[in-house]
């Protein structure tokens, strides 16, 4: 039996905020399968995927300006309910034959939302409460038909609708809006009518029977980090198929202190079965004198398909190879605008046409919490869980110039410090991300009287929700005295230690 995967979603149109992704997931919680879609494609999804309905997002654009995002205007003749968002709001009075002008008097931050209407999207919501604004522009005619809910001080139809046509001009999506979830809530439950269809737990059974009816009796190879995602793509496939699934776990020697075994005894108490492959001396040796940082990554990420191609392809019929591609990975590939590169991500890119593979993705519609919850279902262990990113090139890219055997240890032992004391503080699970960087210069220092003249340590702990922004963690000064004493004093080779107070952007959460 071919389970039917396809669930009727609630649609988010991007017109280009920062918060489409925040908005998906909203609707997730809420039970309501969700997908993102570019605005040019709206009539072509719905017509495919019979969403429950529309949800316009913000975006940065003025919908009087030339060239402002706009749908196709036959959106509206649908019958499908819409909610816009702020700009998706204002798309909608716009193109309906209202009014949008630059506001005198611009709302940024908290305000009071007074619902002047009684209506299903306010049920059970008290008739004044803050919302969350962020807006240049405001409506200041509605089209015909239309009728106002709600009004702010600096907006007199912060909230409007028509039939199911429904514009809000507050982010009810972000946490800082009172009742924001309920409002969501009405209106997927009380204004469209949607089904619940989407549960972490129904997702493993048919996702499980679906790799099982794909991959049928051939074999599936993957490359295993010991991270939340590859980890929970590699169990929901060993469900699936048992041992015809072969993880490759590969030690490229950039790894943490202990990093190794403490992976191998994760994988082996989830009964996962993989193979250690013992590669440090290969990428050490091609990584001897190079100093560019992107010229690490290629190397790194050469070398890492190489290894992998070479042991993999001693399977006999795989046929498919597993990826822990997440949801945000598929949207950005998809994003609205050409993002510069910065950074030469590494992953195993290219190997599925070289081994002629085909690709088994099955976390492809998943957002990162989503991933950890099913990691908690199949019996993920916290530890693993909760575990900070770890870039796929390693300490490669912590060690500022060259990598060598030396710099690899001092940088390890640093790192070990900082990453213990996060924990016996309790912080560890508060910042995003935390490591030590090892610099390429060395300064003077005193050390029981004597001058010293030695390497220095940088510290980087950040706050972000999903590593595209960030800001440096606010630590408390003893903690950070704590962790320098520490390492100047047993780590040989290092006599200063320095903390990157730097947030994202400017500057990216790794140093290279
Ligand atoms: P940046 O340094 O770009 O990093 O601000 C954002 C997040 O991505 C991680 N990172 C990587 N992850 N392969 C990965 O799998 C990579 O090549 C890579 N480079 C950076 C970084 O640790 C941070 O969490």
């Amino acid at each position: 039996m071919i389970i039917d995967m396809r669930r009727r979603p609630v649609l988010v149109v991007n017109f280009g905020s920062q918060y489409v992704q925040l908005i998906a997931r909203r609707v997730r919680e809420l039970g309501v399968y969700s997908e993102i879609v570019h605005w040019k494609d709206i009539l072509r999804t719905v017509e495919e995927k019979d969403p429950y309905c529309l949800i316009f997002s913000g975006g940065p654009a003025s919908v009087y300006e030339e060239g402002a995002p706009l749908p196709d205007g036959r959106v509206y003749d649908l019958g499908i309910p819409i909610l816009g968002i702020c700009y998706g709001l204002q798309v909608i009075v716009h193109q309906l034959g209202g009014k949008v002008e630059r506001a005198k008097k611009q709302e940024y931050g908290r305000a009071k939302l007074k619902v002047v209407s009684k209506d299903p999207l306010f049920e059970g919501i008290p008739a004044e409460f803050d919302v969350w604004m962020s807006h240049a522009d405001r409506v200041s005619t509605l089209p015909e038909g239309f009728e106002r809910i709600a009004v702010s001080e600096n907006s007199p139809y912060a909230v409007v609708k028509r039939g199911k046509i429904y514009g809000v001009q507050f982010h009810p999506e972000v946490t800082h809006t009172a009742y924001g979830r309920e409002i969501l809530s009405n209106f997927l439950f009380r204004v469209c009518k949607a089904e619940k269809n989407w549960d972490m737990g129904n997702f493993v059974e048919e996702k499980v029977e679906e790799i099982r009816e794909r991959v049928g009796r051939a074999k599936v190879v993957a490359a295993i980090s010991g991270g939340v995602d590859s980890t929970v793509a590699s169990l929901l496939v060993y469900r699936a198929v048992g041992d015809r699934l072969h993880c490759f776990f590969i030690d490229h020697g950039l790894l943490r202190l202990g990093e190794r075994e403490e992976v191998e005894r994760n994988l082996k108490k989830l009964g996962l079965p993989f193979k250690v492959v013992e590669a440090g001396d290969e990428f050490l040796r091609r990584l001897k004198g190079v100093e560019d940082p992107e010229e690490k990554r290629r190397i790194v990420g050469n070398t890492f398909v190489e290894v992998f191609e070479r042991e993999a392809g001693k399977i006999k019929g795989a046929e498919f190879l597993l990826q822990g591609t997440l949801y945000p990975d598929v949207v950005e590939s998809a994003g609205i605008a050409g993002s510069a590169k910065i950074k030469t991500h590494h992953n195993v890119g290219g190997l599925p046409e070289r081994m002629k593979l085909k690709l088994l993705e099955p976390l492809r519609e998943l957002f990162k919490d989503e991933v950890r919850k099913i990691g908690k279902i199949l019996g993920v262990p916290e530890e693993i869980l909760k575990r900070h990113p770890f870039p796929g090139p390693g300490l490669a890219v912590r060690i500022v110039g060259e990598v060598t055997r030396e710099n690899l240890e001092i940088l390890r032992r640093a790192d070990r410090i900082f990453i213990e004391e996060l924990k016996r503080s309790g912080l560890y699970d508060k910042v995003w991300q935390a490591f030590a960087v090892l610099l390429p210069i060395r300064t003077v220092g005193v050390m029981g009287d004597a001058r010293t003249y030695e390497k220095v340590i940088a510290l980087r702990a950040v706050e972000s929700v999903d590593g595209m922004t960030a800001d440096w963690f606010r630590f408390p000064h003893d903690f950070l005295d704590r962790v320098m004493r520490r390492i100047v004093s047993e780590v040989e080779g290092v006599n200063r230690v320095v903390y990157d107070i730097s947030s994202k952007p400017p500057s990216t959460i790794e140093w290279e």
